[in-house]
């Protein structure tokens, strides 16, 4: 998209400072009047801020310190508690990695604190990764996504704000967010200059240091103006540090702020599409892995994203997914919208069928058996539980009124806060005490560890028949059927002792 506008050069004033002049640039029915500045306060670009001490934040900001000893990095959030817990021991994520970059960098050029205007104050270069979670309430809501703490967050930098700032959109946000947010640091009194930039995370949890060391694109999008193309520099100043050129990918904003919806829409999709591709194996015999690996083996489509499971998880997947299609519909595209919408249809259906897997095969009652869920986290490697397919599937096993036991080796916390309003669970980090006694064990999550655990042991613990429910297909089913379990994999047929 291209903006028509006026802008005026940079100029030397008296002193030889860079002295920027108006810039207006018409933009659909607004226009953004980009003030007058000077070089005062570019010397702060050398301090980073980040307004947001999440999953986003944290990791990223310790990453950047870590490569760029010549920058001070600070990171800042309201919730006191989880600052707190960022300069002790005990950080508030779980990232393997984190913590000997955190050890590497914390005290040197890494702070977490909690006085944000100071940090504001004190920084050229601001990060915004606050939670942009879906709106829960009003137009759009389960769909759109709640701007609040982005909007208070533009405020605070607006009012605290007496140099020049790049404002860096960090979390993912709808597509046109940065112009809200240039509007309303423009909205004072248009004394100081704001660039606002996006880049977005492609993180995945459970790989975050990796993906952060070693990134496939980093991508920058700023306005195609000379202040932005800029501070677009400043940017990719920083990640040269460690990314190589070719990967940093400079863009217009726009393109940018949709890039990260796009991309977890289309891995997401991916797995939806497989899944139900799983189901169409039940019935024909078909082996869901063989179909993934001959299809994967396609260069123009690769291996990647194409295990069949039980469902997609995570933070990010459908929320991003059903805000894209909100966006759409905003548009009035409802054919795109409903597209993607059916991605998002396809996980639920893919979990309920998993649930009536498991009472179907368990002669259609599950009231008073004991299932052992192996695993809580949405995916392996994570203690994050948001989203998981576990949830879903532990409240319908608990309205069959089976009873369920979860182990986890880093999520059970906060399985107990997700289901504390659930009776009838026992939490129990050990997986052998776990199963002990049960009738089934449902393979939640992808931990390696339940790979390697004695399964004959488990099984002569266990009420007979014994059933396995493979929900990620990472065992290995014609050991476990020698052993004597009933095992349904998904996408393929179960292996079975009944005749
Ligand atoms: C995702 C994106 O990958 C990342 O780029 C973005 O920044 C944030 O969202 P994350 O949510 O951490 O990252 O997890 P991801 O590894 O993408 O997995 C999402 C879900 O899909 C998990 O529940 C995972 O178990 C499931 N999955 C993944 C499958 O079921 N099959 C697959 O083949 C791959």
């Amino acid at each position: 998209m291209f903006f028509p506008g006026i802008l005026c050069g940079r100029q030397p004033d008296v002193a030889g400072r860079l002295i920027f002049g108006f810039s207006i640039f018409h933009e659909g029915s607004g226009y953004v009047r980009i003030p007058k500045i000077t070089m005062e306060g570019f010397l702060e670009r050398k301090n980073i801020l980040c307004i947001g001490a999440g999953y986003v934040g944290g990791p990223t900001m310790a990453m950047i310190a870590y490569k760029c000893p010549q920058y001070k990095v600070t990171v800042v959030d309201i919730n006191h508690e989880k600052i707190a817990r960022w300069n002790s021991d005990d950080l508030p994520v779980y990232e393997p990695g984190l913590d000997e970059i955190i050890r590497a960098t914390r005290g040197k050029n890494l702070f977490f604190e909690t006085d944000i205007d100071k940090g504001i104050r004190e920084s050229g270069i601001i990060f915004v990764g606050v939670n942009t979670p879906t709106k829960t309430f009003g137009a759009g809501a389960g769909k759109a996504a709640d701007l609040q703490y982005w909007e208070k967050t533009a405020r605070q930098i607006r009012e605290a704000s007496e140099s020049p700032k790049i404002v860096v959109e960090k979390c993912t946000i709808p597509v046109k967010t940065a112009l809200a947010m240039e509007r309303i640091l423009t909205s004072k009194d248009g004394s100081i200059r704001f660039d606002v930039l996006s880049n977005p995370e492609f993180l995945a949890e459970g790989t975050a240091i990796r993906d952060l060391e070693f990134p496939d694109r980093v991508l920058i999008g700023s306005r195609e103006t000379p202040n932005g193309i800029e501070a677009r520099k400043a940017i990719v100043d920083i990640y040269l540090n460690w990314v190589p050129r070719e990967k940093i990918i400079e863009s217009n904003i726009w393109s940018s702020e949709l890039s990260k919806l796009v991309a977890n829409a289309f891995l997401a999709q991916r797995i939806s599409s497989i899944n139900a591709i799983s189901a169409l194996c039940e019935k024909t015999e078909a082996d869901i892995a063989e179909v993934s690996r001959a299809i994967g083996l396609d260069s123009r489509l690769g291996s990647k994203f194409l295990n069949a499971s039980v469902g997609f998880g995570g933070s990010c997947f459908k929320k991003d997914i059903l805000n894209l299609a909100y966006i759409c519909r905003g548009y009035g595209l409802d054919d795109v919208a409903d597209y993607w919408e059916s991605v998002v249809g396809i996980n639920e259906y893919q979990k309920e069928r998993f649930i009536l897997g498991i009472l179907n095969a368990m002669f259609n009652t599950l009231a008073g058996k004991r299932i052992c869920l192996f695993g809580f986290a949405f995916k392996a490697d994570t203690g994050d539980t948001r989203e998981t397919p576990a949830y879903t599937v532990a409240r319908r096993l608990c309205e069959e009124k089976a009873e369920l036991i979860i182990t986890d080796p880093k999520a059970l916390d906060n399985a107990r806060i997700d289901l504390q309003d659930t009776d009838g669970i026992t939490y129990e980090p050990d997986p052998y005490k776990a199963a002990r006694g049960c009738d089934a064990i449902a393979v939640m999550t992808e931990w390696k560890l339940y790979t390697e655990l004695d399964y004959e042991r488990i099984y002569d613990s266990m009420s007979k028949p014994a059933f396995i429910f493979d929900g990620r297909n990472i065992m290995d089913h014609r050991r476990l059927h020698e052993i004597g379990f009933n095992v349904y994999p998904i996408g393929k047929r179960p292996l079975v002792h009944f005749t």
